[in-house]
């Protein structure tokens, strides 16, 4: 059974074939329970825990501890601990090539370059840190690596650049997780996580800013994001391991399931979406349904980088000049994160 099947079922799960039970739900009222109910939907044990990359620091922390390590976390991610990371990104923006360039590629290093920006100033090793970070945009099973030489490369480099910090503080991200117990693991795994996410989200939006050049305005440019957002998210699909037997709507769920809420399915549902499959950010008029949009999760669990990213998307397509499209393959492709099958050749206009 799928969406379609569940809909004309009357319900808003449906099971899937992972080899153990697994569910996956797409309405708002689902995606409250998931993200809201820590007790009952748990992170250790879901599909992040299986990913090198992401099992560890804060993704796999449940409650009640994973409140502590947001408050200690969530000062440098939020705005004003961003305000110098802010300036530094700003200033480290690369020009857009002359030449037709593939938007996805661009992209991918640019948000990697504005990422050591953020984090270490621009100091860590870049082929180090695109060796590191390469895989999670390859189809699976690539991000279930994590090569151990690389691993072992990454936290020297974490730990040279750390102790840098302690002795003389930068405006940068390192400076601020350094002093905090476990935060050289945190910066590792928040900058897996932040990655690929932001570079599908910054393709997308250079794509449909070359197709739809009306909308490449600074004041248009929240809701371009936004849009972007809404019909690709970067999270497509969340899970979580359910800690005990649940009752949802009649479906029996067993203690241990893997339990998912689709992002995916639920921006592009039409009970809750006008044109769910065009990309319209007139649609931003208005106020989405409550649990209706969540690019970035919700509830205490609430994307950490939320903030940064939003600086880097920002940031980035405030410089950018006019752009017009060649030819591309903005199709979707589901990964550990979703982005576009590319190439998207655009060129400045
Ligand atoms: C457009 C870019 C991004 C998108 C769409 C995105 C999306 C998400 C989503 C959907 C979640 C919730 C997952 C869940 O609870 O099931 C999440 C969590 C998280 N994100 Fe992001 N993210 C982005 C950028 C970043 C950046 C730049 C960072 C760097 C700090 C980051 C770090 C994290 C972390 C550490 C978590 C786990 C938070 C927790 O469990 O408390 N993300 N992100």
């Amino acid at each position: 059974m799928g969406a379609a099947a569940a809909r004309s079922a009357g319900t808003d799960i449906f099971g899937l074939a992972l080899g153990q039970p697994a569910v996956v739900g797409f309405s708002p009222a689902w995606n409250r329970a998931v993200l809201s109910d820590l007790e009952t939907f748990r992170s250790r044990g879901s599909f992040s825990s299986l990913v090198p990359y992401l099992n560890g620091g804060v993704i796999v922390t449940d409650a009640p501890s994973h409140a502590q390590t947001r408050r200690r976390l969530n000062p440098a991610f939020g705005p004003r601990g961003l305000a110098g990371v802010r300036r530094a990104v700003a200033q480290a923006v690369p020009p857009f090539p002359a030449e037709p360039t593939d938007a996805l590629a661009w992209a991918d290093h640019t948000v990697r370059d504005l990422l050591n920006t953020a984090y270490f100033s621009g100091e860590f090793d870049p082929a180090l840190l695109q060796r590191f970070l390469a895989p999670l945009r390859r189809p699976f099973p690539a991000p279930m690596w994590l090569a151990p030489t690389v691993l072992a490369a990454v936290r020297r480099e974490l730990r040279r650049l750390g102790h840098l910090r302690l002795k003389q503080p930068r405006d940068d991200l390192l400076t601020a997780l350094v002093r905090l117990d476990g935060g050289l693991l945190e910066a590792r795994i928040s900058l897996a996580a932040a990655h690929d996410t932001t570079t599908h989200a910054l393709a997308y939006a250079l794509w449909h800013l070359a197709q739809d050049p009306q909308y490449h305005l600074p004041e248009q440019h929240p809701t371009v994001i936004r849009e972007v957002l809404r019909l690709y998210p970067p999270g497509w699909m969340g899970s979580r391991r359910l800690a005990h037997d649940l009752d949802w709507q009649g479906h029996q769920l067993a203690r241990g399931t893997l339990v998912l809420y689709s992002t995916y399915l639920t921006h592009r549902a039409p009970e809750w979406w006008d044109r769910p499959l065009d990309f319209w950010p007139e649609r931003w008029q208005h106020k989405p349904a409550a649990w209706s949009y969540l690019p970035f999760g919700g509830g205490e669990r609430t994307c950490l980088g939320l903030h940064l990213a939003q600086l880097i998307l920002g940031e980035t397509l405030a410089q950018l000049p006019p752009l017009r499209s060649l030819t591309g393959h903005p199709g979707p492709l589901p990964g550990l994160t979703l982005g576009p099958r590319g190439p998207l050749w655009v060129r400045r206009d």
